[in-house]
């Protein structure tokens, strides 16, 4: 078992252990006074971890219910927050009690974001089962839904109580929902270190499995160094954002279907590369391909700018994107929308 304290205004830890999810009445326990949960999760995985993310917090004194709602980007609504409130209303869930986000990163951005409101405020736990939740979305405190404008756009910072990530619910995913979250892992190595981007660039999906562990401590301990240092995302957060512009262009102009946040994130990356330090723009591209991702997108840029414009690191007419001018290492540049423009319209 690894444990990673992240010392934000309230610290927390984040679990990394094999088997974690069946333990997870005793490691709630430890922080919770509460004896009194509602899981959170979507149908897919409530079939497959439900029973036994029940059975281990009965075993410790705790009563508790779920809700579920069905699985994909399209529940992360105003909608279904809307259904989840009615439900804690219903079953009296009160200031003491707590919400537990069992699943991917819609289930743990909606529930923190429930969390974050009902009631103003009570405490959550997350359990991400999906690569992508466990080294990105569940740690740092961002949550939230997706409007018709677009994705995230509504939301609160509120770091859960506790992170449970346990690698044997990874073995469940699809080689298409793992890969996406190796879009998030690359980014990792493309950032903040060089020795992960080497051991990526050398292998490939089946061997990242077997030290999978240790590769989610990596990122989650870079994201926890990250977020120690800008907590509401004023600054030197904005790195974890790199391929994110273009990544949430790509993802918007498909409406969220088709294309997953790692391929987005993924040709993102790839995209700014090329542009901005086309030196690295070969490795970067033959990494990412080797886990299945895209290194580009066909669609025109004429027609991802409009979307690049809605990016939340935009401020005013400014807007902010990353460069990573050598592997290990990110810059936040600053420029107008009009010359992110220019700079994408170049090739
Ligand atoms: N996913 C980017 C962040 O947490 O800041």
């Amino acid at each position: 078992m690894k444990r990673i304290n992240i010392k934000t205004g309230c610290p927390y830890d984040v679990i990394i252990e094999r088997g974690g999810l069946k333990k997870c009445g005793e490691y709630i326990s430890e922080v919770i006074a509460s004896r009194r949960a509602v899981i959170i999760t979507d149908d897919t995985v409530a079939q497959l971890y439900l029973d036994d993310a029940e059975a281990s917090l009965r075993s410790f004194g705790f009563e508790c219910s779920s809700f579920v709602f069905p699985h994909g980007e399209q529940s992360k609504s105003i909608k279904t927050l809307s259904e989840i409130f009615d439900y804690l209303c219903e079953a009296n869930i009160t200031r003491k009690d707590f919400l537990i986000a069992l699943g991917g990163g819609v289930v743990g951005d909606i529930t923190g974001f429930a969390a974050a409101c009902y009631l103003r405020g009570i405490e959550f736990v997350q359990i991400p089962t999906t690569l992508l939740a466990q080294v990105d979305s569940s740690v740092g405190g961002k949550t939230a839904v997706d409007i018709p404008g677009g994705k995230n756009l509504v939301g609160a910072f509120k770091q859960p109580a506790l992170v449970i990530c346990d690698s044997d619910t990874l073995d469940s995913l699809t080689d298409d929902i793992f890969a996406d979250g190796m879009g998030e892992v690359i980014k990792y190595g493309m950032i903040r270190d060089r020795e992960l981007f080497g051991l990526l660039e050398k292998h490939d999906i089946s061997t990242v499995k077997q030290v999978i562990d240790d590769v989610v401590y990596t990122c989650i301990d870079i994201k926890r160094d990250v977020v120690e240092h800008d907590e509401f995302d004023k600054g030197e957060r904005m790195i974890l954002n790199f391929g994110h512009t273009l990544g949430h262009a790509i993802e918007g102009w498909h409406e969220y279907r088709g294309v997953s946040h790692g391929m987005g994130v993924a040709a993102g990356m790839c995209i700014i590369t090329e542009r901005c330090a086309p030196q690295l723009a070969d490795r970067l591209k033959t990494c990412v391909a080797a886990y299945g991702l895209p290194t580009g997108t066909d669609i025109p840029m004429s027609e991802l700018l409009p979307f690049c414009s809605k990016d939340k690191k935009r401020e005013s007419d400014n807007l902010n994107y990353i460069v990573c001018p050598e592997i290990g290492r990110a810059e936040i540049v600053r420029t107008t929308v009009d010359g992110f423009s220019r700079l994408m319209e170049e090739k």
